[in-house]
């Protein structure tokens, strides 16, 4: 097959910071994507209704022109969020879900919940609003190794939330292990998972071998060979649980090639061809729309993209960076070339 015609596909968890930043990176993502699910960590977060309103709104006037891009906002989950302010942003239709960041997990997650235990009337008005929990699934003790926190928040923390609010709907972000794909394929409906490109693409030997890579690097963290199979099993199963979030986080080069560099992965240039050549090499590119376009919809309620688009087969060579700000960013197989690209309408 050497093309495809898709509905148009959308991101269910897209970092696109703010300002200048976010001029630069918006395009990538509303060049192909219909809507996306903006991820509410800023400095300071967006906690509120009237926040992501003001956010929404700088996204709108930042997008090119004739774009018809839909940014569906969500909250960040703090110990101080209140009932009002779920029931506030649910009814707005403007804010789609509330992001559960565990205090400390991530980049700007520092005002995240410290007590998930707590947050007990919020999850239950969740509940009554139909309104989606995303979720960070990684616990943040610094005795449990990086590598087992996200199956150690699963156990402890995912799965008896799961059972307490039964009618919660739950997406655990950025399955990272097999231990998250096998959690949400036994758990009861109303679980789903996000699947990125990186951890489709990469396993921790693409960070750790021949040098340190830190545009690799992720949270969560990229993880072994066995869970990055795990995880393009499931993404190219068909199984409606499983739908794109990229999770394209971009930061300048300077704050990845240094000590101390920051989590995340600028992905949204090359996202969606990249997903194209996994599923080809998968034998399931009958499969991609679903996961791209149909499945994620589905879960939030919303009917999916009337628009289609088409992706051709035509090698490309990634530019090996991209302007941002007043700096520049490495995207996601920089310098390499993918196979797959969109093709202009
Ligand atoms: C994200 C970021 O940079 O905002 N980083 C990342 O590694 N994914 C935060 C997040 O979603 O964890
Ligand atoms: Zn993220």
């Amino acid at each position: 097959m050497t093309q495809i015609t898709i509905r148009r596909p959308d991101d269910f968890h897209l970092h696109l910071r703010d300002g200048a930043r976010m001029r630069d990176a918006l395009g990538f993502s509303a060049r192909v994507f219909g809507r996306a699910m903006i991820m509410p960590n800023l400095r300071p977060p967006v906690t509120r209704l009237g926040e992501a309103l003001e956010y929404r709104k700088r996204i709108l006037e930042a997008l090119p022109e004739a774009s018809n891009f839909a940014p569906l906002m969500s909250l960040y989950l703090r110990d101080e969020t209140s009932v009002e302010d779920i029931r506030e942003a649910s009814e707005s239709g403007v804010v789609m879900a509330a992001k559960l960041y565990p205090a400390g997990a991530t980049t700007n997650s520092s005002s995240g919940v410290t007590e998930i235990g707590k947050m007990g009337p919020v999850f239950e008005e969740m509940s009554e609003c139909r309104m989606p929990l995303m979720v960070h699934a990684e616990v943040t003790d610094q005795e449990v190794d990086i590598f087992e926190r996200e199956r150690v928040f699963i156990e402890t923390i995912l799965a008896p939330l799961v059972e307490e609010y039964p009618a919660l709907k739950v997406v655990l972000e950025h399955a990272s292990t097999a231990d998250a794909i096998a959690f949400v394929r036994q758990a009861r409906p109303g679980v789903a998972a996000t699947i990125t490109i990186h951890h489709m693409l990469l396993s921790r030997n693409d960070i750790l071998v021949g040098g340190l890579k830190p545009h690799h690097y992720c949270l969560p963290v990229v993880k072994t060979e066995r869970d990055r199979r795990a995880i393009v099993e499931a993404a190219t199963s068909g199984d409606t649980r499983f739908f794109a979030g990229t999770d394209s986080a971009p930061h300048p080069r300077s704050a990845k090639e240094c000590s101390g560099a920051a989590a995340g992965i600028f992905s949204a240039p090359v996202a969606v061809p990249l997903y194209a050549q996994l599923f080809e090499q998968a034998g399931a590119l009958d499969r991609l729309e679903a996961f791209l376009s149909l499945n994620g919809a589905a879960f939030y309620g919303l009917p999916p993209n009337e628009e289609m688009i088409v992706l051709e087969k035509f090698p490309l060579e990634v530019p090996v960076d991209l302007p941002f700000g007043d700096e520049r960013v490495v995207p996601l197989w920089a310098g390499r070339e993918v196979q797959w690209r969109l093709r202009a309408i």
